[in-house]
């Protein structure tokens, strides 16, 4: 009997994944039109094109950028007004989150897999002349429904061996290698050349020095960063290798996702604050750590840096990057496949939210804006955007007891608004955040009171 039922359990484990269609594949070229049939679009507008000599520039005129008409995140969609904290927590924030699921960022599956951390090394080391240890960690995600992908978390966790109690935590969203080539060969056939990194400590070493441990983690580890690879990954795994609809989560949202399993770890480790784990990422990963920040309420507090389109920078203006870039192959593989509809039969201003409501829903939680200066990084980020975007956020958090960002004009070059739980800083240099981490780590001082200021 034994022997039969091990059998009939063996017959049915091979029947199972000998029946399972195996994953498509498609290039992001196809995967862009099959969506487009999806949504019975025929055309999109295109984005602005940097390049030199393009017949579609992008608009680096102030006066000509408009979108000064944000959504107002405190009148729900019925009109009414939001006046109380609990209309905040009870209708209002599921309504913009609902929006943003639908129509953006995409909408995560009711069920995801279980996601089980192995340590595959630990060693006790010196980094700056620090005492740490240093996880090498691997996020398994439960694959038993559909064996024929297969999801593994890369991070790397650094804390403190010292510490006299838990430390706070930063984790940082990575490039892989392959992707930083890919990125800087589009950067240098944009004619765009990148700043060597400024002389000063690492942001490792800043957050090491002031007692915090951090972790690196590799988003593409969790979801390419390419539209090729939308039926692979951890939305290919819940799709059964099958194409996603258009209104499944796309790669920040699935980034964000990976970024809430890598916090489930930091917050089972004895040596970590729980209640002290923040979100840091530039650019494309800017986006991610606001994304992240925004839906994940666990998440202390964040550093968002140069995150433009898609990230701080409201979608209504009309000032470097457009949805128009968004919603092309390159990056249409970030959102939600009903992104497309606004730039093709919608526009931008059908959009139900902009990031401003993105920014107040980590309210009241302290947020940090970083930008490069717009003279080396260029306005394709849009940091006016970004701020005016901080500034319609402020509402949400006066409203819960906060002062978002504490002002509405824009202040110098190097200044920096550390006092308000919105924090912002642009520095002098480019596409980096790093030059802004000495005055992140001051706002984090104030902000995680007052067992970080005190270490
Ligand atoms: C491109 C893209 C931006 C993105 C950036 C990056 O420039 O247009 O939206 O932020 O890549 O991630 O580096």
């Amino acid at each position: 009997m034994r022997t039969l039922l091990a059998c009939f359990l063996g017959a049915a484990t091979v029947f199972t994944a000998a029946q399972a269609r195996p994953p498509v594949h498609m290039t992001a070229a196809q995967d862009h039109a099959l969506l487009m049939r999806m949504l019975r679009i025929r055309a999109l507008r295109p984005g602005a094109d940097p390049n030199p000599g393009a017949k579609n520039p992008p608009n680096y005129d102030e006066s000509k950028a408009g979108g000064a008409d944000l959504p107002d995140a405190l009148t729900m969609a019925d009109g009414r007004r939001v006046t109380t904290a609990a209309m905040w927590w009870r209708e209002r924030r599921p309504q913009i989150a609902a929006a943003f699921d639908r129509d953006v960022y995409g909408r995560v599956p009711r069920h995801t897999p279980r996601v089980d951390w192995i340590v595959v090394s630990r060693k006790r080391e010196t980094q700056y002349g620090i005492p740490v240890v240093t996880e090498q960690l691997r996020g398994q995600v439960d694959n038993s429904a559909y064996p024929l992908i297969a999801v593994n978390i890369e991070m790397t966790l650094t804390t403190p061996a010292d510490a006299r109690g838990p430390v706070p935590a930063m984790i940082h969203l990575g490039f892989d290698p392959a992707q930083m080539a890919r990125f800087l060969a589009q950067m240098r056939a944009r004619g765009i050349k990148l700043p060597p990194p400024p002389p000063g400590p690492s942001w490792q070493q800043q957050l090491l020095e002031h007692g915090w441990g951090y972790a690196v983690l590799v988003p593409t580890s969790v979801q390419a960063d390419s539209g090729a690879g939308l039926t692979e990954g951890i939305i290919g795994l819940c799709n059964h290798g099958q194409p996603r609809r258009p209104d499944q989560w796309g790669a920040l949202r699935a980034w964000a996702w990976g970024a809430s399993r890598a916090l489930d770890y930091l917050q089972s480790d004895p040596a970590i604050n729980a209640h002290e784990v923040g979100i840091e990422g530039l650019s494309r990963y800017g986006k991610a750590a606001l994304v992240a920040m925004a839906y994940d309420q666990r998440f202390a507090i964040g550093l968002i840096g140069s995150s433009g389109a898609g990230g701080a920078k409201p979608f209504r203006r009309n000032f470097g990057e457009q949805a128009g870039n968004l919603a092309g192959t390159g990056e249409y593989q970030w959102m939600a496949g009903n992104f497309l509809l606004y730039d093709g039969p919608r526009t931008v201003n059908d959009l139900p939210v902009d990031s401003n409501e993105l920014i107040a829903m980590c309210a009241p939680r302290p947020i940090f804006i970083s930008t490069g200066s717009p003279k080396v990084e260029g306005g394709w980020i849009d940091d006016r955007g970004m701020f005016l975007a901080a500034v319609a956020a402020g509402p949400v958090y006066r409203l819960l007891g906060g002062e978002g960002l504490g002002s509405d004009v824009m202040p110098p070059l190097g200044t920096a608004l550390l006092d308000v739980d919105i924090g912002w800083r642009q520095h002098e240099g480019g596409h980096t955040d790093l030059p802004n981490w000495p005055a992140f780590l001051e706002f984090a001082a104030r902000h995680l009171k007052p067992a970080a200021a005190a270490r």
